[in-house]
Protein backbone atom coordinates (compact mmCIF):
# COMPACT_ATOMS: atom_id res chain seq x y z
CA UNK A 1 0.00 0.00 0.00
CA UNK A 2 1.43 3.60 -1.22
CA UNK A 3 1.73 5.88 1.80
CA UNK A 4 -1.14 8.43 -0.16
CA UNK A 5 -3.64 4.92 0.63
CA UNK A 6 -3.20 4.88 3.88
CA UNK A 7 -5.35 7.79 4.62
CA UNK A 8 -8.27 7.55 1.56
CA UNK A 9 -9.35 11.29 0.87
CA UNK A 10 -13.80 11.09 -1.37
CA UNK A 11 -16.14 14.07 -1.44
CA UNK A 12 -19.67 13.12 -0.39
CA UNK A 13 -21.87 16.00 -1.02
CA UNK A 14 -19.97 18.92 0.52
CA UNK A 15 -18.29 16.77 2.80
CA UNK A 16 -14.38 15.20 2.93
CA UNK A 17 -14.62 11.96 3.99
CA UNK A 18 -11.51 10.81 5.52
CA UNK A 19 -10.96 7.07 5.82
CA UNK A 20 -8.14 5.79 8.24
CA UNK A 21 -7.29 2.63 6.05
CA UNK A 22 -5.26 -0.35 7.73
CA UNK A 23 -8.22 -2.37 8.62
CA UNK A 24 -5.61 -5.22 9.04
CA UNK A 25 -4.09 -3.30 11.81
CA UNK A 26 -7.47 -2.09 12.68
CA UNK A 27 -6.66 1.20 11.80
CA UNK A 28 -3.46 1.60 14.35
CA UNK A 29 -1.97 5.37 14.32
CA UNK A 30 1.68 4.97 12.75
CA UNK A 31 3.93 7.67 11.16
CA UNK A 32 3.23 7.69 7.54
CA UNK A 33 -1.32 7.53 8.85
CA UNK A 34 -0.31 11.03 11.50
CA UNK A 35 1.31 12.46 8.47
CA UNK A 36 -1.09 11.48 5.53
CA UNK A 37 -4.32 12.45 8.12
CA UNK A 38 -3.11 15.81 8.73
CA UNK A 39 -2.34 16.57 4.95
CA UNK A 40 -6.06 15.15 4.67
CA UNK A 41 -7.16 18.13 7.21
CA UNK A 42 -5.38 20.62 5.39
CA UNK A 43 -5.98 19.25 1.71
CA UNK A 44 -10.01 19.71 2.68
CA UNK A 45 -8.86 23.31 4.43
CA UNK A 46 -8.26 24.38 1.31
CA UNK A 47 -10.96 22.24 -1.12
CA UNK A 48 -13.40 24.78 -2.19
CA UNK A 49 -15.83 22.25 -2.66
CA UNK A 50 -15.62 21.05 1.19
CA UNK A 51 -17.11 22.11 4.15
CA UNK A 52 -17.55 19.54 6.77
CA UNK A 53 -14.77 16.84 7.10
CA UNK A 54 -16.08 13.31 8.17
CA UNK A 55 -13.29 11.00 9.90
CA UNK A 56 -13.94 7.22 10.06
CA UNK A 57 -11.95 3.65 9.90
CA UNK A 58 -11.99 1.32 6.94
CA UNK A 59 -13.15 -2.32 7.39
CA UNK A 60 -15.90 -3.00 10.06
CA UNK A 61 -13.90 -3.36 13.02
CA UNK A 62 -12.04 -0.44 14.47
CA UNK A 63 -12.18 3.12 14.21
CA UNK A 64 -8.48 3.94 15.68
CA UNK A 65 -7.72 0.78 17.75
CA UNK A 66 -4.62 3.56 19.03
CA UNK A 67 -0.89 4.13 18.21
CA UNK A 68 0.76 1.65 16.40
CA UNK A 69 2.16 -0.21 19.27
CA UNK A 70 5.24 -1.72 17.21
CA UNK A 71 6.34 1.15 16.34
CA UNK A 72 6.51 2.13 20.09
CA UNK A 73 8.95 -1.19 21.07
CA UNK A 74 12.39 0.08 21.27
CA UNK A 75 11.83 3.97 20.49
CA UNK A 76 13.72 5.85 22.93
CA UNK A 77 12.93 9.50 25.00
CA UNK A 78 14.62 11.66 22.44
CA UNK A 79 13.17 9.43 19.55
CA UNK A 80 9.40 10.19 21.18
CA UNK A 81 10.25 13.96 22.32
CA UNK A 82 11.29 14.38 18.18
CA UNK A 83 8.74 12.90 16.95
CA UNK A 84 5.83 14.96 19.12
CA UNK A 85 7.69 18.68 17.51
CA UNK A 86 5.91 16.84 14.33
CA UNK A 87 1.81 18.43 13.71
CA UNK A 88 0.03 16.48 15.25
CA UNK A 89 -3.59 14.81 14.57
CA UNK A 90 -5.18 16.18 16.90
CA UNK A 91 -4.44 19.93 16.81
CA UNK A 92 -4.99 19.75 12.90
CA UNK A 93 -8.51 18.51 13.81
CA UNK A 94 -9.62 21.63 16.54
CA UNK A 95 -7.39 24.31 14.03
CA UNK A 96 -9.47 23.11 11.30
CA UNK A 97 -12.09 25.79 10.15
CA UNK A 98 -14.38 22.91 8.71
CA UNK A 99 -15.77 21.35 11.32
CA UNK A 100 -14.84 17.66 12.02
CA UNK A 101 -17.11 14.60 12.82
CA UNK A 102 -16.02 11.37 14.10
CA UNK A 103 -18.19 8.46 12.54
CA UNK A 104 -17.15 5.74 15.00
CA UNK A 105 -17.50 2.46 13.86
CA UNK A 106 -15.79 0.02 16.41
CA UNK A 107 -12.42 0.05 18.26
CA UNK A 108 -12.06 3.76 19.65
CA UNK A 109 -9.09 3.13 21.44
CA UNK A 110 -5.68 5.00 22.92
CA UNK A 111 -4.99 7.83 20.64
CA UNK A 112 -7.98 6.99 18.39
CA UNK A 113 -10.30 8.11 21.37
CA UNK A 114 -7.75 11.09 21.82
CA UNK A 115 -8.66 11.44 17.76
CA UNK A 116 -12.16 10.90 18.82
CA UNK A 117 -11.82 13.61 21.55
CA UNK A 118 -10.17 16.05 18.94
CA UNK A 119 -13.00 16.26 16.72
CA UNK A 120 -15.93 18.50 16.76
CA UNK A 121 -18.94 16.14 16.92
CA UNK A 122 -18.80 12.14 17.71
CA UNK A 123 -21.05 9.77 15.99
CA UNK A 124 -21.02 5.86 17.50
CA UNK A 125 -22.17 2.66 15.83
CA UNK A 126 -23.72 0.27 18.70
CA UNK A 127 -21.24 -1.62 18.10
CA UNK A 128 -18.00 0.40 19.11
CA UNK A 129 -16.01 0.31 21.91
CA UNK A 130 -14.16 3.05 23.70
CA UNK A 131 -10.89 3.15 26.01
CA UNK A 132 -7.78 4.57 27.27
CA UNK A 133 -5.71 1.37 27.75
CA UNK A 134 -2.22 3.38 27.71
CA UNK A 135 -1.59 2.22 31.70
CA UNK A 136 -1.73 -1.38 30.51
CA UNK A 137 1.48 -0.86 28.30
CA UNK A 138 3.13 1.41 31.18
CA UNK A 139 2.45 4.86 29.18
CA UNK A 140 -0.35 7.31 29.73
CA UNK A 141 -2.58 8.94 26.68
CA UNK A 142 0.25 11.59 25.38
CA UNK A 143 -2.37 12.67 22.48
CA UNK A 144 -3.92 14.97 24.68
CA UNK A 145 -6.39 12.26 26.64
CA UNK A 146 -5.42 13.11 30.18
CA UNK A 147 -6.72 16.82 28.97
CA UNK A 148 -9.52 16.74 26.42
CA UNK A 149 -11.47 13.72 28.14
CA UNK A 150 -12.29 15.51 31.92
CA UNK A 151 -12.79 18.55 29.51
CA UNK A 152 -15.77 16.30 27.85
CA UNK A 153 -16.78 13.64 30.42
CA UNK A 154 -15.62 15.45 33.62
CA UNK A 155 -13.03 14.82 35.86
CA UNK A 156 -14.05 11.47 37.80
CA UNK A 157 -15.29 9.58 34.74
CA UNK A 158 -12.24 10.45 32.78
CA UNK A 159 -9.88 9.28 35.63
CA UNK A 160 -12.22 6.15 36.17
CA UNK A 161 -10.94 5.36 32.01
CA UNK A 162 -7.33 6.49 32.21
CA UNK A 163 -6.68 4.73 35.10
CA UNK A 164 -8.61 1.60 34.83
CA UNK A 165 -7.67 1.25 31.06
CA UNK A 166 -10.95 -0.59 31.17
CA UNK A 167 -13.46 -0.76 27.99
CA UNK A 168 -17.01 0.81 27.49
CA UNK A 169 -19.54 -0.22 25.32
CA UNK A 170 -21.54 3.10 22.63
CA UNK A 171 -24.36 3.28 25.38
CA UNK A 172 -22.12 3.38 28.39
CA UNK A 173 -20.07 5.85 25.96
CA UNK A 174 -23.29 8.00 25.37
CA UNK A 175 -24.22 7.99 28.67
CA UNK A 176 -21.31 9.88 29.83
CA UNK A 177 -21.52 12.53 26.75
CA UNK A 178 -18.37 10.93 25.34
CA UNK A 179 -20.67 10.50 21.95
CA UNK A 180 -23.23 12.90 20.94
CA UNK A 181 -25.25 9.98 19.40
CA UNK A 182 -25.31 6.18 19.02
CA UNK A 183 -26.90 4.51 15.73
CA UNK A 184 -26.61 0.92 13.85
CA UNK A 185 -23.93 0.17 12.34
CA UNK A 186 -25.60 0.51 9.43
CA UNK A 187 -26.66 4.05 9.81
CA UNK A 188 -22.90 5.51 10.71
CA UNK A 189 -21.90 7.02 7.74
CA UNK A 190 -25.78 8.09 6.89
CA UNK A 191 -25.74 9.94 9.88
CA UNK A 192 -23.00 11.64 9.90
CA UNK A 193 -22.95 12.78 6.05
CA UNK A 194 -26.35 13.94 7.22
CA UNK A 195 -24.88 16.27 9.90
CA UNK A 196 -22.01 17.20 7.79
CA UNK A 197 -24.50 18.60 4.95
CA UNK A 198 -26.61 19.89 7.72
CA UNK A 199 -23.54 22.06 8.58
CA UNK A 200 -22.19 22.43 4.83
CA UNK A 201 -25.82 24.22 4.05
CA UNK A 202 -25.13 26.95 7.10
CA UNK A 203 -22.53 30.31 6.53
CA UNK A 204 -19.17 28.51 6.31
CA UNK A 205 -18.07 31.97 7.73
CA UNK A 206 -20.24 31.52 10.42
CA UNK A 207 -19.80 27.79 11.01
CA UNK A 208 -16.13 28.69 11.64
CA UNK A 209 -16.35 31.58 13.92
CA UNK A 210 -18.63 29.78 15.99
CA UNK A 211 -16.09 26.65 16.13
CA UNK A 212 -13.38 28.66 17.33
CA UNK A 213 -15.41 30.85 19.73
CA UNK A 214 -17.18 27.66 21.79
CA UNK A 215 -13.78 26.11 21.34
CA UNK A 216 -12.29 28.78 23.31
CA UNK A 217 -15.02 28.41 26.07
CA UNK A 218 -13.15 25.39 27.55
CA UNK A 219 -9.58 27.19 27.86
CA UNK A 220 -10.28 30.68 28.05
CA UNK A 221 -11.28 32.53 31.25
CA UNK A 222 -15.20 34.04 30.97
CA UNK A 223 -13.87 37.53 30.01
CA UNK A 224 -11.71 36.62 27.52
CA UNK A 225 -13.84 33.67 25.85
CA UNK A 226 -16.36 36.79 25.46
CA UNK A 227 -13.60 39.09 24.28
CA UNK A 228 -13.26 36.34 21.56
CA UNK A 229 -16.59 35.77 20.92
CA UNK A 230 -17.16 39.68 20.44
CA UNK A 231 -14.70 40.75 17.75
CA UNK A 232 -15.68 37.09 15.87
CA UNK A 233 -18.89 38.13 15.95
CA UNK A 234 -17.83 41.29 14.32
CA UNK A 235 -16.48 39.45 11.46
CA UNK A 236 -19.27 37.74 10.81
CA UNK A 237 -20.56 41.51 10.16
CA UNK A 238 -18.04 42.47 7.67
CA UNK A 239 -18.95 38.99 5.77
CA UNK A 240 -20.96 38.68 2.14
CA UNK A 241 -22.06 35.44 4.10
CA UNK A 242 -24.26 37.83 7.10
CA UNK A 243 -25.55 40.03 4.59
CA UNK A 244 -26.91 36.93 2.67
CA UNK A 245 -28.36 34.98 5.95
CA UNK A 246 -30.22 38.54 6.63
CA UNK A 247 -31.37 39.56 3.37
CA UNK A 248 -32.65 35.83 2.41
CA UNK A 249 -34.58 35.67 5.66
CA UNK A 250 -35.93 38.97 4.96
CA UNK A 251 -37.07 38.07 1.49
CA UNK A 252 -38.60 34.50 2.56
CA UNK A 253 -36.04 32.52 0.70
CA UNK A 254 -33.37 29.70 1.98
CA UNK A 255 -30.09 31.66 1.62
CA UNK A 256 -27.16 30.90 -0.96
CA UNK A 257 -24.01 31.17 1.05
CA UNK A 258 -20.45 31.48 -0.44
CA UNK A 259 -18.29 31.99 2.96
CA UNK A 260 -17.03 35.06 1.61
N1 LIG B 1 -0.88 -1.20 17.31
C1 LIG B 1 -0.35 -2.10 16.44
N2 LIG B 1 -1.01 -3.18 15.98
C2 LIG B 1 -2.26 -3.34 16.42
C3 LIG B 1 -2.88 -2.45 17.30
C4 LIG B 1 -2.13 -1.34 17.75
N3 LIG B 1 -2.64 -0.42 18.58
N4 LIG B 1 -4.15 -2.88 17.56
C5 LIG B 1 -4.29 -4.03 16.82
N5 LIG B 1 -3.17 -4.29 16.15
C6 LIG B 1 -2.88 -5.42 15.26
C7 LIG B 1 -2.65 -6.72 16.00
O1 LIG B 1 -1.32 -6.79 16.46
C8 LIG B 1 -2.96 -7.73 14.93
O2 LIG B 1 -1.88 -7.79 14.05
P1 LIG B 1 -1.40 -9.24 13.46
O3 LIG B 1 -2.60 -9.74 12.69
O4 LIG B 1 -0.24 -8.88 12.59
O5 LIG B 1 -1.08 -10.08 14.66
C9 LIG B 1 -4.11 -7.07 14.16
O6 LIG B 1 -4.03 -5.68 14.45
C10 LIG B 1 -5.48 -7.54 14.61
O7 LIG B 1 -5.54 -7.40 16.02
P2 LIG B 1 -6.23 -8.50 16.98
O8 LIG B 1 -5.79 -8.22 18.38
O9 LIG B 1 -5.96 -9.87 16.42
O10 LIG B 1 -7.75 -8.14 16.72
P3 LIG B 1 -8.99 -8.23 17.71
O11 LIG B 1 -10.15 -7.78 16.89
O12 LIG B 1 -9.04 -9.57 18.37
O13 LIG B 1 -8.69 -7.18 18.90
C11 LIG B 1 -8.13 -4.99 19.79
C12 LIG B 1 -8.68 -5.82 18.60
C13 LIG B 1 -8.15 -3.56 19.30
C14 LIG B 1 -9.01 -5.17 21.02
C15 LIG B 1 -6.71 -5.45 20.14
O14 LIG B 1 -5.96 -5.56 18.94
C16 LIG B 1 -5.98 -4.49 21.06
O15 LIG B 1 -6.15 -4.55 22.25
N6 LIG B 1 -5.13 -3.59 20.48
C17 LIG B 1 -4.33 -2.67 21.25
C18 LIG B 1 -5.17 -1.51 21.77
C19 LIG B 1 -4.32 -0.55 22.58
O16 LIG B 1 -3.75 -0.89 23.60
N7 LIG B 1 -4.26 0.71 22.10
C20 LIG B 1 -3.52 1.77 22.75
C21 LIG B 1 -2.17 1.89 22.18
S1 LIG B 1 -1.22 3.19 22.96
Amino acid sequence: MSEADVVTYTVRGRAAVLTINRPEKRNALNGPVRCAFVGAIDRARRDEAVRAIVVTGAGDKAFVAGADIGELEGRTAVDQWRTMKAPTIYESIERSPKPVIAAINGYCLGGGLELALACDLRIASSNATFGQPEVNLGIIPGGGGTQRLPRIVGLGAALRLILTGELIGAEEALRLRLVEEVVAPGDLMERALALAETIASRSPVAVAAAKEATRAALDLPLAQGLALETSLFQVCFASADKAEGIRAFLEKRPPNFTGR
